[in-house]
């Protein structure tokens, strides 16, 4: 939890553009105190709160990476309570490319960012990887929990929010599917960093990303959270790393039961020495 909220001090202090000793001086602490509250080795003091999340244009849920039931409900969480699947079972085709390239092993690890009903990470249980999956709407999350039951398999799935959840742990396999357009651009940078440190050597993420597109209409759901991406942002997050697949294509859709289309990128990326 310290880990946590010191991560969340350090990122919402560099977005106000403050340094350690700006945020010190601010709140009426050292700037070493500040430091240990960044490392994870202590809270701030209670009476701090206040000015501390003032400054930092957050709340105390927030700094603490934990999402208030009522809070940041998506339109998904309605969506996933019906007993029907809204997306369906059938896996992504992308997680075909994930079993070619990084087959499971003994104890491969994967990680899901945004599984929704969880027809991926599912896919990936049944398949033998040792599956982690997230995701923000609690409904989604419970659906999962009950096809993993019913199949005998162990996923490890839990309500989490992307913009606030950091990774500890090393994955062979990051994955997701059209969600990482909730996290806001000026967040990516530090994400994506904690994404890539957190991949094993030789591991992948693989992900698509919805985008922008000027001759695109928008999705017929109104989303509040959605933050586009840029055509070959997420390629430029990889730079550094061995490019395994990259494609852009454009889909039609047919959620809320109104044809529309979507343009998407699609890469897998392999870290390398
Ligand atoms: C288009 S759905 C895709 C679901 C799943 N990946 C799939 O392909 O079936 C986007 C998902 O992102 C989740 N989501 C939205 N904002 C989120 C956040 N801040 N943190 C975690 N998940 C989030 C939604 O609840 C939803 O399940």
């Amino acid at each position: 939890m310290k880990d946590v909220m010191g991560k969340n001090i350090s990122r919402l202090r560099k977005e106000q553009k403050l340094t350690q000793e700006n945020l010190a001086r601010a709140v009426g602490v050292s700037a070493q105190a500040v430091s240990k509250w960044e490392s994870g080795q202590s809270y701030p003091d209670i009476e701090v709160l206040p000015k501390l999340t003032d400054i930092l244009e957050t709340n105390i849920d927030s700094l603490l990476g934990h999402i208030p039931g009522d809070l940041k409900k998506t339109l998904y969480q309605a969506a996933y309570l019906s007993d029907d699947y809204y997306w369906g079972l059938q896996p992504n085709d992308l997680c075909y490319e994930v079993l070619r390239l990084v087959p499971p092993g003994k104890d491969t690890k994967l990680l899901e960012i945004g599984c929704g009903e969880g027809k991926d990470a599912f896919f990936f249980a049944r398949n033998g990887y040792n599956v982690t999956a997230f995701d923000i709407a609690q409904s989604g999350i419970n659906k999962l929990q009950r096809l993993a039951e019913m199949y005998h398999l162990h996923i490890n799935a839990f309500r989490a929010d992307m913009l606030s959840y950091r990774l500890q742990e090393e994955y062979d396999v990051i994955y997701s599917s059209r969600a990482l357009h909730h996290i806001k651009p000026e967040l990516r940078k530090e994400i994506f960093e904690n994404y890539k440190q957190h991949t094993k050597l030789n591991g992948i993420n693989a992900m698509n990303v919805y985008l922008r597109k000027p001759f695109i209409e928008p999705p017929p759901e109104q989303d509040d959270f959605a933050y586009l991406w840029e055509s070959g942002e997420l390629l430029m997050k990889y730079s550094d790393w061995r490019i395994k697949l990259i494609e852009e294509k454009i889909y039609d859709c047919m959620s809320s039961n109104v044809k529309h289309q979507h343009a998407i990128d699609i890469m897998i990326a392999e870290k390398v020495m």
